[in-house]
This record gives structure tokens, C-alpha cells and sequence, in this order.
């Protein structure tokens, strides 16, 4: 192979590996949970890899280099758009991480849990301060063991919480059910409550939201309900949507209430910012499971890729706050990327 021929392979292999990248986060992840799920995506890896090599091989470089120039092109567009949006729906960041940042010398972070801090003021509300706990994507599994599970609840129990929300994906598959019920609790002064994750549904909804009824977390299954507390009156939306039942019958906001909502993916944000949510809370992308220092994620299951992966974000005057989650899946491993949760303070008015 002379040195042409090399260039050429190596855009084409770039281009390709960008493609399925597009792929994987688009399409292939969001696939049901089957058996031929991996082999199905190693195929398409396979297929784009074999084929970049191929036509870099056979093909002259004039003017066949245009057609993944053009991809590369595409790509690099798409992310300086995405970094734009992304700058323009900036929220704050945490005034406070517990423990602190995550160690170069050490990769592997699945267990490295920590805690960001938020507050924020919404006129809207109109109570005391309201302290929400926001956990999400447990996938509970004996890989992690029940012991992490308690540790991550006795986290959340220490932090005081009025209100606890869980945005989705107890479990990766029913065989955790049990583990589930023997380790899931309620929490908060006024209450847990929760929304069913894409994982949740296609292990066995059914089964999923009985062991959290059972165990006293009020489960929204694309319906609302309302919380008086600390003077104030929240309506609280559970949106199971796409993964669910239809989404047309969420309530719209009650002009005397802080209208907050769950939301397993973040995709929802923009038609829940139309329908007037002051507060949408999501998971689903694990802030990439994977991230390469300086770099971040890779993979993210979002029709928007890495733009909402992780986070505060204010769109539309809604504020998003997306959790990296408490466990892990397929593999259950983190890399760079610490498990969380966030508390978040919620107040009238901010008295410095
Ligand atoms: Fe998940």
C-alpha cells in the first residue's frame, strides 16, 4: 500500500467511524434489549469499517476523497453548532461536588459516587426552600451489589430531601427485580416519586412499578399530581413518552403551582418547555458512561447527541437538569465518568 492509498484509508476510516458513531447514538442504542442487539452493532461497525478500508484501497483519491470529506465536514458543522447550543442553554453549575473530581490515575470510576449541589430561584415558587433529590438509572444488578445501592440512599437520606425524583431504568433486566425490591426505599419528607426508563419497559414495566408502589415511590405514568408543602404547591408530571403510553393527556401548567417534571430522556425539553415546565428532570444518557478526559462523551442515546448529556441547562426559561445516574449498563462500567446525583435547592428568592 504507497503513501496515497494510506491517506486515503485513513479518511475513510475516520469517516466511517464518525458514521457509526451517528448510528450507534441515533438508532442502534435505542433498539430493544435482544440477544442479537451487540452482534447486530458489531456488524454494522464491521460492514463501515471493511468498507472504508476497501474503497480507500480500490478507489483513486481524486475524486472519490469528496465523499467522506464531505461526512468529516458534516460532523465537525454539527458539533460547532451543538457546541453553540449548548453554550447558549448553559445553567450554573454546582456550587458545591462532594468529593471532588475525578483522579487521571484512575479510569475505572463505576462506584466513585458524588453529589452536586444546586440552587436556584424561581419566583414561581412560593413556599419555604424546597430541597429535590434527583437520582436516576439505578440498573440495579449484582455487579455493583446491594451494598453500593444502600450507600447511594444513605447519601440521599444525609442530604435531608422535602422531595426525591427518580427519572427511569431501575433495573437493565428482570432478573434485578428482586435485588430491586430488596434494596429500593422511600425517601424524601414529602415523598418519592418516579417516571419508568426505556430499560423498565422493556424488562417488564408491569413488575417494575409494582415493586416501587409496593415500597411506597409514587410512580407518574404520563400523569400529574399535585404536592402542597412548605407553603407552596408544586404539580408534579410524570412523561413516560416515547417509551410509554401516548403523552397527549400531560396536564398543563397550573398557574399556582411549580409545575416540575420527570423525564426519563432529555429529548423531551423542548415540547415540556412549551407546555410551561419550570423544571424538567431527566437521565437516560449516563453522561456517556465513557468519557475521554478534556474531551467527554463519546456515546449518548440522544436524537441530539452530546448537547444535553449532562448537567444544568436552561431552555427556553425551563430549567434541565440531567443526572449521570447511580449504576451502569451493557457493560456495567464506568470510565472517567463518576456516578451522581443531584440536590437541588429550590427557592423564591436567593438571599445573598
Ligand atoms: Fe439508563
Amino acid at each position: 500500500m504507497n503513501l496515497q492509498q494510506l491517506t486515503c484509508v485513513a479518511v475513510y476510516l475516520c469517516a466511517a467511524g464518525v458514521l457509526f458513531l451517528a448510528l450507534l447514538n441515533r438508532v442502534l442504542i435505542l433498539m430493544r434489549e435482544r440477544w442479537y442487539k451487540t452482534p447486530f452493532i458489531v456488524l454494522v461497525f464491521m460492514i463501515l469499517s471493511c468498507g472504508a478500508i476497501t474503497a480507500g484501497y480500490a478507489l483513486p483519491l481524486l475524486p472519490w476523497i469528496m465523499i467522506p470529506m464531505l461526512i468529516l465536514s458534516a460532523m465537525l458543522v454539527g458539533e460547532i453548532l451543538r457546541l453553540g447550543i449548548r453554550q447558549k442553554c448553559a445553567g450554573s453549575p454546582p456550587i458545591d461536588t462532594i468529593p471532588h473530581k475525578i483522579k487521571l490515575t484512575r479510569p475505572v470510576t463505576t462506584t466513585d459516587l458524588i453529589c452536586h449541589r444546586y440552587q436556584i430561584e424561581l419566583p414561581q415558587w412560593h413556599g419555604e426552600r424546597l430541597r429535590v433529590a434527583h437520582l436516576s438509572d439505578l440498573h440495579v444488578n449484582s455487579h455493583l451489589g446491594a451494598e453500593y445501592f444502600r450507600e447511594v440512599f444513605n447519601a440521599v437520606e444525609e442530604e435531608k430531601p422535602d422531595i426525591v425524583l427518580y427519572t427511569g431504568d431501575f433495573v437493565t433486566n428482570a432478573k434485578s427485580l428482586p435485588m430491586l425490591r430488596e434494596i429500593i426505599r422511600p425517601m424524601g419528607r414529602f415523598g418519592s416519586y418516579a417516571v419508568l426508563g426505556n430499560h423498565d419497559y422493556w424488562s417488564d414495566d408491569r413488575e417494575v412499578g409494582k415493586v416501587l408502589m409496593d415500597k411506597g415511590i409514587k410512580l407518574l405514568t404520563n400523569e400529574s399530581t399535585v404536592i402542597n408543602c412548605l407553603g407552596g404547591r408544586i404539580l408534579l408530571t410524570g412523561c413516560d413518552y416515547p417509551w410509554g403510553q401516548s403523552a397527549k393527556n400531560i396536564q398543563i401548567k397550573d398557574k399556582a403551582s411549580l409545575h416540575l417534571v420527570l423525564s426519563h430522556t432529555p429529548d423531551n425539553i423542548y415540547w415540556m418547555s412549551g407546555k410551561s415546565a419550570d423544571c424538567v428532570f431527566s437521565g437516560h444518557c449516563h453522561a456517556g458512561q465513557g468519557r475521554i478526559p478534556f474531551f467527554g462523551s463519546v456515546i449518548v442515546p440522544s436524537a441530539y447527541g452530546r448537547r444535553f448529556d449532562h448537567g444544568h441547562f436552561v431552555v427556553n426559561r425551563t430549567h434541565l437538569f440531567v443526572v449521570s445516574g447511580i449504576g451502569a449498563a451493557n457493560p456495567p462500567l464506568r470510565i472517567f465518568c463518576q456516578p451522581d446525583i443531584f440536590i437541588i435547592d429550590i427557592c423564591s428568592c436567593i438571599r445573598g
